[in-house]
């Protein structure tokens, strides 16, 4: 295997244009060996525009290509299971699209199939690489924080906020869901990577109320941790402004932080209060606190808040990923962010029983049980019974 990997993009929409075909030639160690699209204009154009990459419109043409080592898979969200064993078979490893699947099964089946073709499955939970999220993780491996018991995430984002080109969301048979597996499902994956604890139970309300298509538009839920911390995840897919914000409330302090956009609400990207002192921070977050005041020593006066603003990095989030795949890849050396297959699968997992308690109307258990049945919510009935 040469030290550049070949990347085959699989779908040439909104995020491979936005983000994926950008990622692709910003990483030193990869390069764009092919494009394969249904819409053979719209691979081209794409392929055009980075210099030339084969095209294809049927993936098995793809993977018959030898220059392609990983294929990116941003396809259609019921697509990704229907189409995985075919690229596994080939040899190609995977960087999956979140959501991994509809179904947890269908997830759980897919880490199985590429642990037998000994191909390594990602799941493109790239904001487990923006900077802030980084900085938060060190911070509560650090102890800043202490015990977890509490949290509360919302992610509000207007229906037509990101556009994608098939218009594939609004189709429930094509997306599985259009808030709930779409959008909060970062969060569900970035709960269990900050606190690195599993979920034990969940209870939802999941209703469509306001947007044209019937789909899930207004998702809260309750959610227990397997070692005990209680949360709550909410999402819109109706209000006009990005609503993002995340609150960890410990035994030693708290800490809050957003992704994408702040509020004036929440007016800076980290925010920290801890009562470890400010000697004992880790160095990179120490560094980065200015307070407010100083006394007559010429010392910090502290009261335990630290605001931080880590450099931004929204954009890069995606070739930090990739270029953590490729490490894995080339080296067998994970690089202690990226999610796996296996991450990927818990965050549907959890997606799956939000369904299942939508529909039964109680808390239901996890780990679900491997064949768990899967239904999509009726949405609009939900609203209705408001
Ligand atoms: N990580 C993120 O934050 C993020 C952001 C956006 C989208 N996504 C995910 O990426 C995936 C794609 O989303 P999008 O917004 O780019 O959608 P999109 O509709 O813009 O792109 C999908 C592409 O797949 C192509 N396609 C459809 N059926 C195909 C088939 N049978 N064979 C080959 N190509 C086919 C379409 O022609 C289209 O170009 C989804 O799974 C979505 O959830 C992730």
């Amino acid at each position: 295997m040469s030290h550049q990997l070949g990347v085959g993009l699989y779908g040439a929409g909104n995020v491979v244009q936005e983000a994926h075909a950008p990622a692709v030639a910003a990483t030193a160690v990869t390069r764009l060996a092919a494009v394969c699209d249904i819409d053979q204009a719209r691979a081209e154009a794409l392929a055009d525009s980075y210099g030339g990459a084969s095209v294809y419109t049927k993936l098995a043409d793809m993977l018959a290509d030898p220059s392609v080592d990983i294929v990116i898979m941003a396809t259609p969200n019921n697509l990704h299971r229907r189409d995985l064993e075919a690229c596994a078979r080939a040899g190609k490893h995977v960087l999956c699209e979140k959501p991994l699947a509809v179904t947890y099964p269908d997830a759980l089946e897919m880490v199985r199939i590429c642990q037998e073709h000994k191909v390594i499955l990602k799941t493109g939970f790239n904001q487990r690489y923006l900077n802030q999220v980084r900085m938060a993780r060190l911070a509560i491996e650090s102890g800043l924080i202490g015990e977890v018991f509490s949290f509360r995430t919302v992610f509000s984002a207007k229906w037509d906020n990101w556009v994608d080109g098939s218009n594939f969301r609004w189709d429930l048979e094509k997306s599985g869901g259009a808030t709930t597996n779409d959008n909060l499902i970062h969060r569900f994956d970035m709960i269990r990577y900050l606190l690195k604890d599993d979920y034990a139970e969940v209870v939802a309300d999941i209703s469509h109320c306001v947007i044209p298509p019937v789909v899930d538009d207004n998702v809260h839920l309750l959610v227990r941790t397997a070692r005990g911390a209680r949360g709550s995840f909410t999402a819109d897919r109706y209000s006009p402004v990005l609503g993002d914000a995340t609150e960890l409330y410990g035994t030693r302090g708290s800490l809050s932080f957003w992704t994408n956009a702040g509020t004036p609400f929440f007016d800076v990207p980290l925010a920290i209060n801890t009562t470890v002192p400010m000697s004992e921070l880790p160095e990179v977050i120490r560094k980065a606190v200015y307070p407010s005041a100083r006394s007559k020593q010429n010392r910090h006066v502290w009261d335990g808040w630290l605001s931080l603003w880590p450099q931004r990095n929204e954009w890069d989030t995606y070739a930090e990923q990739l270029a953590g795949m490729a490490q894995e890849i080339l080296t067998g050396t994970r690089d202690g962010i990226g999610a796996t297959g296996m991450d990927g699968a818990r965050a549907t997992e959890l997606v799956h029983a939000s369904y299942m308690s939508q529909i039964a109307r109680s808390w239901v258990p996890m780990p679900l049980a491997d064949d768990a049945p899967f239904a999509i919510p009726n949405f609009e009935k939900k609203a209705a019974l408001a």
